[in-house]
């Protein structure tokens, strides 16, 4: 399964990857908002730190705006994935990048049927955000497994890129959905490591090898 730190923060990122746990970085224009830095720095700064696929999400909302974003930020490295929102635009410059061997993620997915149009245009992740469906009482969860089962059955080579996570709950969950990708908040990578008998039992050993 593959890991992605969901982050803007150089400073994490560093940290993480370091641990060897991480393939890749997701940002969305909130979070480079709350780092308080420059869209492409921070793109161009994660791209010397990982080596791997780097989303990085075009804010303009008409096609043209996000092909003229969407290339800028392509130019900065190999490994940036251009985020592109689900909408009518969104799906046609998925379909540009991807002809254009430029490799996309759709962002804001909260149906199957999105995720089947954003891989039938080629769309090289799909990312269904499962803590903000659980917000308004849906089970986020639920539409990992259809998409999963939607794209096993038509070979789409799209990757499930499982969102919003918000807990190690939804860590195990997605993972034994078959989700391709999590994105993973950096708070929530150190508590997966977490398990207090595994801190009691270290402990125990260390105490009984002095004796
Ligand atoms: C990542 O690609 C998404 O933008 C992010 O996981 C959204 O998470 P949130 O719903 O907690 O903001």
């Amino acid at each position: 399964m593959i890991f992605f730190i969901d982050t803007a923060e150089i400073d994490d990122v560093k940290e993480f990857y370091d641990w060897g746990i991480v393939d890749g970085v997701t940002t969305n224009p909130s979070l480079i908002a709350k780092s308080g830095g420059n869209q492409k720095e921070i793109i161009t700064k994660l791209a010397e730190i990982v080596d791997g696929p780097i989303s990085a999400e075009v804010l303009a909302t008409d096609f043209d705006g996000m092909i003229k974003e969407g290339s800028e930020l392509a130019k900065i490295h190999q490994n940036v994935v251009i985020k592109v929102p689900m909408t009518i635009d969104g799906l046609k410059a998925t379909y540009w990048f991807h002809k254009n061997h430029i490799r996309t993620n759709v962002t804001l997915v909260f149906s199957a049927n999105q995720a089947l149009l954003a891989a039938k245009n080629g769309a090289s992740y799909v990312s269904p955000f499962i803590g903000r469906l659980d917000d308004i009482g849906h089970t986020g969860l639920e539409l990992i497994r259809e998409i999963k089962t939607i794209f096993d059955n038509y070979n789409f080579e799209t990757k499930i890129l499982a969102a919003s996570i918000r807990s190690t709950q939804h860590v195990k969950d997605v993972a034994l959905a078959g989700s391709d990708v999590a994105t993973i908040p950096p708070k929530l990578l150190k508590q997966l490591i977490k398990h207090p008998l595994t801190d009691i039992g270290l402990e125990k050993f260390l105490a009984d090898a002095k004796k």
